[in-house]
């Protein structure tokens, strides 16, 4: 285990029906910023739930250093048929905050959102780009140590995406780690520290984000690159 690894994962497997989605995966995560690539079917979302713990592995082993809180955000939020402010307040009240206290910090999580003025509106009317916004705020209010996003902006429009960037930036720079997952390049550039390219279900390169984009050292991530540029 590297000494500043902040999760270590070694042979981290996951069968489904003879399938192996995940194929024995050996990984430290030491960057505060890590993006997850590779094509389609590669096993993008299946590891980062592994790593949330909502999937079991078959086998392998995921070796915290110590213990973080984390919160994930997945490509379509699933609102509570209430407002806003009260999707936020649920969550902080699952993990066990005092009432006062969760309407002023679901409140705030909305306002640094830019949702401040439309918190009493009902979620599920909102935009797709302002449901995914409560989603980040009802992670951003927990202030977890760890924020897990699984291809956040995948159904907004650009500018949408551009504010969902916007904010993840933003908790990023409040010292919490973020590891996700885009099918936009120019996001994970922008985001990145370090990108993690997965090919059918194997972790083959693990490399600095400008390095990747510039000198991919495996063939599979030259030709995702290749595809994926226009
Ligand atoms: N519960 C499951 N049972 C069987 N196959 C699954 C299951 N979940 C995902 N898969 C398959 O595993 C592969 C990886 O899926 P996924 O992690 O969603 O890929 P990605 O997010 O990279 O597109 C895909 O081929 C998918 O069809
Ligand atoms: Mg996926």
């Amino acid at each position: 285990m590297g000494v500043s690894a902040w999760l270590s994962i070694a042979d981290l497997g996951l069968t489904e029906g003879g399938t192996r989605i995940i194929d024995a995966a050996t990984l430290d995560l030491c960057a505060q910023r890590s993006v997850v690539l590779g094509p389609n079917g590669a096993g993008k979302s299946t590891l980062l739930r592994l790593i949330h713990g909502l999937l079991h592995p078959s086998g392998g082993r995921l070796d915290w250093p110590r213990p973080l809180s984390q919160a994930m955000v997945f490509q379509r939020p699933i609102m509570l048929r209430t407002t806003a402010l009260a999707n936020v307040e649920y969550g902080l009240k699952l993990k066990g905050h005092a009432a006062p206290e969760r309407g002023r910090r679901a409140a705030e999580a909305l306002a640094r959102v830019g949702l401040g003025n439309i918190s009493h509106r009902p979620a599920r009317l909102l935009s797709g780009g302002e449901q995914q916004r409560v989603a980040l705020a009802r992670a951003w209010a927990l202030e977890p140590e760890l924020l897990i996003l699984d291809e956040p902006t995948a159904s907004l429009d650009p500018a949408s995406s551009r504010e969902v960037e916007r904010i993840i930036n933003e908790i990023a720079a409040g010292g919490t780690r973020i590891l996700m997952t885009t099918h936009n390049l120019g996001q994970a550039k922008r985001i990145a520290e370090e990108i993690i390219f997965i090919d059918r279900g194997r972790i083959v390169e693990q490399t600095a984000v400008a390095q990747f984009f510039t000198l991919p050292q495996t063939e599979a991530a030259q030709r995702f690159l290749q595809e994926e540029t226009p």
